[in-house]
């Protein structure tokens, strides 16, 4: 029987040693390079996931998974986590099917239930522009949670527009890159990659 366990980047062009550890294949003119590795995204996971349990010892929180690209952050981060914990999701659009804000944001799908009196923190893939969490924080305060924290996997702080948007719990801070990778996606492609990859596209 064929074993493909270690698959990392079924697509995409990688430089020759990592092709040799991730047995990629080439997408177009597309380019992964390793940005985090699996073991150190999953070590911080962990971490957040512990810092987490202990600021809300003996209390309940509410996960709010920002789809898609959260959805693989979340669902390690929910395990790493000691104390009562549930969870809903939410969708916005805001970046269209490229890797350049349209600027606009919009929710695609709401919450299942009420958050009043809950510990929210909204589960992010990355923060970048903040314009995304922006919204979602204003949308979210109005519906009276006892509090409202953000658990960001990345953090682009270059890219800040919305400059008091801040995350309460930082995976990883990351230069102003294109990443794809751990649920992050180019055009919905590459959210499978165990690693975080700076995507080069050839040039237009
Ligand atoms: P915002 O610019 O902070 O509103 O980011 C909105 C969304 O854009 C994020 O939740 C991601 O889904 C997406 N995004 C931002 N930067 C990247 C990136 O480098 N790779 C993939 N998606 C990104
Ligand atoms: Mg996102």
């Amino acid at each position: 029987m064929r074993r493909c366990l270690s698959f990392t980047c079924p697509w995409a062009r990688v430089t020759a040693p990592e092709r040799r550890r991730s047995r990629v294949r080439p997408h177009g003119q597309e380019h992964l390079r390793i940005l985090l590795r699996s073991s150190a995204v999953q070590k911080r996971v962990r971490e957040m996931g512990l810092q987490i349990s202990k600021d809300f010892k003996g209390q309940r929180v509410h996960l709010i998974g920002v789809l898609k690209g959260a959805a693989i952050f979340l669902s390690d981060l929910i395990r790493h986590i000691r104390v009562d914990v549930s969870l809903d999701f939410m969708a916005v659009s805001s970046y269209g099917k490229g890797s350049h804000t349209s600027g606009q944001v919009r929710l695609v799908k709401d919450l299942d239930t009420s958050i009043e009196g809950l510990n929210v923190i909204v589960v992010e893939d990355i923060l970048d522009t903040g314009l995304t969490l922006g919204y979602l924080l204003r949308v979210l305060q109005q519906r009276k949670p006892k509090s409202l924290r953000i658990a960001a996997l990345l953090d682009k702080p270059e890219r800040r527009i919305k400059k008091d948007v801040k995350a309460d719990y930082v995976g990883f801070q990351i230069p102003n890159e294109f990443v794809v990778g751990y649920g992050l996606d180019y055009a919905e492609r590459y959210r499978n990659l165990k690693d975080v990859c700076v995507l080069s596209l050839p040039p237009d």
